[in-house]
């Protein structure tokens, strides 16, 4: 794993900003699997400052998000669906044809999840996944215990992970209980992997992620030990139990 340290959030947002717009620029029709949440807010707000300076095009890339809530609406505030449109899609040139999310208001989850992975292949695959990583390891909405053998599917979401999403909600009880999520396999067959974490609170996961050879579904984040092309762009705060600062060349 290749470890780009960062100062703080803002420093880590702009190093992952350009590792992304990098990417776009020497392959134009890139399909990047995308990610949500509080921390990639400032990679998303850097890229759009990009777009806007820069005129990085996106109108040939492709995006698939790794999850969405089941139940809520796209016009519902907190659904992925509206985080992606707020916070990129609609600054940028990517066409809306081609901004994929998992349908978490679909009758059938299961046809869903399986349209959703065929969606995927028929991309030819994911070249770059945006991942955040949750305090117990979850990647995408992958919590301990999931195979990694699994690609989409609906996921009933542990207290931990609805309790730390509830801040954008206004109480425990209207985070919803289940969301459809990318598998591990599907993240492990993206032909590379940028995982980004800021913040005291994920400095225990990241020590398990970097420092600890243990493969486990326990903590699925360490199934990214064995993809051969991840890059981790992470602050002090994040790294300060699995890295040194100090000793860096
Ligand atoms: C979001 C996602 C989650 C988050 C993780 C960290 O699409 O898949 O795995 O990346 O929960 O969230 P934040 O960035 O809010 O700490």
């Amino acid at each position: 794993m290749n470890i780009i340290p960062a100062e703080n959030y803002n420093d880590l947002s702009q190093k992952a900003a350009k590792f992304i717009i990098e990417f776009v620029q020497s392959k134009p029709d890139a399909v990047l699997g995308l990610a949500t949440g509080g921390t990639p807010e400032g990679t998303y707000k850097y890229m759009v400052e990009d777009f806007n300076h820069n005129k990085t095009s996106y109108q040939n890339v492709r995006t698939v998000n790794l999850d969405e809530y089941v139940g809520l609406p796209v016009e519902n505030p907190n659904s992925y669906h509206a985080y992606m449109y707020n916070h990129l899609f609609k600054h940028i040139d990517v066409p809306e044809g081609g901004c994929h999310i998992p349908n978490g208001m679909a009758e059938d989850l299961d046809a869903e999840c399986k349209r959703y992975d065929q969606l995927i292949s028929s991309l030819g695959g994911v070249d770059l996944q945006l991942l955040g990583i949750g305090h117990n390891g979850h990647i995408g909405f992958n919590e301990p215990g999931t195979s990694f053998e699994k690609r989409t599917h609906t996921v009933e979401l542990t207290r931990t992970t609805r309790r730390a999403n509830a801040r954008y909600f206004d109480s425990l009880d209207e985070v919803p209980t289940h969301a459809l999520t990318m598998g591990i396999k599907a993240i492990m067959e993206s032909r590379q992997i940028l995982l980004i974490a800021s913040g005291k609170d994920k400095a225990e996961a990241m020590r398990r992620l970097i420092k600890e050879e243990n493969i486990s579904e326990d903590f699925p984040a360490s199934s990214l030990q064995a993809h051969s092309h991840v890059t981790i762009i992470a602050d002090r705060e994040a790294l300060s139990l699995a890295y040194n600062y100090e000793r860096r060349a």
